[in-house]
């Protein structure tokens, strides 16, 4: 019998339902729908350098790949994105080799692959083939339903607190809409760079970050800012996709840390997602990140699998 042939085509924004066909496939508790994934190919990632190639075997198109090179991540690191669908487990090898020569060609010093550590067979190869895993990203569900009583009093509690401080908490909305998103833009530089991380940050300009932070997705009303002395020091947001609302970054300035900002903005972003009827928000972290995963934790986040972080030195 032939051997089916694995080939690789461009893949065009006409390919976004297939794409979110086999991503939902891929990652069933993730579950995408075409709109949202052309919104992040035509906004999100538009600031970064991108291929995206659909995997065929015999001609047929089976799952896809994507290769991102983000602004804000030095030495033009690359991610490897890899959607294949359990069925299609066998095509792992030849579309992470075909996704590092892709690298090569983009000039990338280091490839990134992120999977699911219950995605054995991936997990297995990359290991075997001198790839190091350097990471972890915890990810997060809370039931809004099970939880909403437990989590307005934490709000409650959490508000008592800031009263004892000179801090108040707004959204963007009652600060003037949009356009104090640009006071935002440098606390976001300075909390974004104490995430922990294995790649060089390189803050990205306000037009590059600012699409992070828009409708549909994210709007006004639901970024919420503590101020002190009318000075944003921290914010937290929801971000409301089609597929799943997600509490999105939360940072709060150095100087101002321990003193329960955090807890409260995302207690007030939590409150609000159960006023919209949401049933559970979504969030990630990473494994070292101590205080966000103990406040996820107070909060009742439920773990679900993780995702696991290989590297691989391309130069
Ligand atoms: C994570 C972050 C937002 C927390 O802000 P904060 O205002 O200090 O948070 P809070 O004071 O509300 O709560 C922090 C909690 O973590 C706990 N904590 C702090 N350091 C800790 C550590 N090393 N291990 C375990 N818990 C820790 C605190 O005791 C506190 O818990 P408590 O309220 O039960 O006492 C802030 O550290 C930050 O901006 N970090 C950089 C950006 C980031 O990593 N964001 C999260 C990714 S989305």
């Amino acid at each position: 019998m032939l051997k089916p042939v694995i080939g690789f085509r461009a893949a065009t924004h006409a390919d976004a339902g297939f794409a979110a066909a086999t991503s939902t496939a891929a990652e069933p508790k993730h579950p995408q729908v075409a709109e949202e994934l052309l919104e992040k190919w035509t906004k999100s990632e538009a600031g970064s350098a991108v291929r995206r190639f659909i995997v065929q075997e015999s001609g047929v198109d089976r799952c896809w790949i994507s290769l991102i090179q983000p602004r804000d991540v030095g030495g033009l690191t690359t991610y490897l994105n890899l959607l294949i669908p359990p069925a299609s487990q066998h095509l792992i090898p030849a579309a992470i080799v075909f996704g590092e020569g892709q690298a090569r060609e983009m000039g990338a010093s280091v490839l990134i692959c992120q999977v699911g550590e219950d995605s054995h067979q991936a997990v297995e190869w990359l290991r075997g083939h001198d790839w190091t895993q350097e990471r972890k990203q915890r990810f997060w569900r809370l039931d809004l339903g099970v939880n909403a009583d437990r989590i307005r009093e934490l709000r409650s509690a959490a508000h008592k607190r800031i009263d004892t401080t000179d801090v108040v908490l707004r959204t963007v909305a009652d600060l003037g809409g949009e356009a104090f998103l640009r006071r935002l833009h440098p606390v976001s530089h300075a909390t974004v760079a104490d995430i922990p991380m294995s790649v060089e940050y390189i803050p990205e300009p306000y037009e590059e970050w600012v699409v992070w932070m828009q409708p549909p997705a994210v709007l006004p009303e639901r970024i919420w800012v503590a101020v002190l002395a009318a000075q944003p020091i921290g914010y937290s947001y929801l971000a409301y996709h089609p597929s799943s609302v997600w509490t999105g970054f939360t940072g709060v300035l150095r100087e101002h840390r321990g003193k329960g900002f955090a807890r409260a903005l995302k207690l007030e972003t939590l409150v609000q997602a159960i006023d919209l009827g949401v049933n559970a928000v979504e969030t990630d972290n990473d494994s070292e990140n101590a205080p966000i995963l103990h406040l996820n934790e107070e909060l009742g986040y439920e773990e679900m699998p993780g995702k696991l972080e290989f590297h691989r030195k391309l130069t």
